[in-house]
């Protein structure tokens, strides 16, 4: 079944199983390999891209669920406002230690920025708190959101 949609402003289509997650469409049927695997069961955040805008598990996101719609990944965030702001943050902060979840967090904290443009550390903590660093860099992600944005 052909399912329409676009991924960073263009249009994509994809014949395929509906009930495949948008994880494994992006990596294997668009060769998006940015946006990563890391438990396949939404408890990571990995994996987070944006549909619509908001900051989806794209492992928990069938194909069919996102027909028509706008999808944004890591590869197309950061040339958009506030991913640009937040990429630039997150080279002056350093804050990638092994880097392998660092994606999804970028995207969740795009998501926030663009709906909370000056968040406290209550609300960023609550916006991040589904990505999980093992390198434990949340600190520097904390002030690389405040220092984007200003
Ligand atoms: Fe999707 Fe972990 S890979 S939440």
């Amino acid at each position: 079944m052909a399912i329409s949609f676009t991924v960073n402003g263009q249009k994509r289509q994809v014949d395929g199983d509906a009930a495949k997650p948008l994880l494994w469409v992006l990596r294997e049927d668009l060769d998006m390999v940015g946006t990563k695997f890391g438990c396949g069961a939404g408890l990571c955040g990995a994996c987070t891209v944006h549909v619509g805008g908001d900051a989806v598990r794209s492992c928990q996101t069938p194909l069919g669920d996102v027909a028509g719609k706008a999808i944004t990944t890591i590869e197309g965030v950061q040339t958009g406002d506030p991913g640009k702001r937040i990429a630039a943050a997150w080279v002056k902060h350093d804050v990638p230690q092994c880097g392998y979840c660092q994606a999804g967090q970028i995207m969740s904290a795009t998501a926030l920025l663009a709906t909370t443009p000056k968040p406290s550390d209550e609300e960023i903590d609550a916006a991040m708190m589904g990505n999980l660093c093992r390198c434990s860099t949340y600190v520097r992600i904390r002030a690389a959101i405040k220092d984007a944005a200003g």
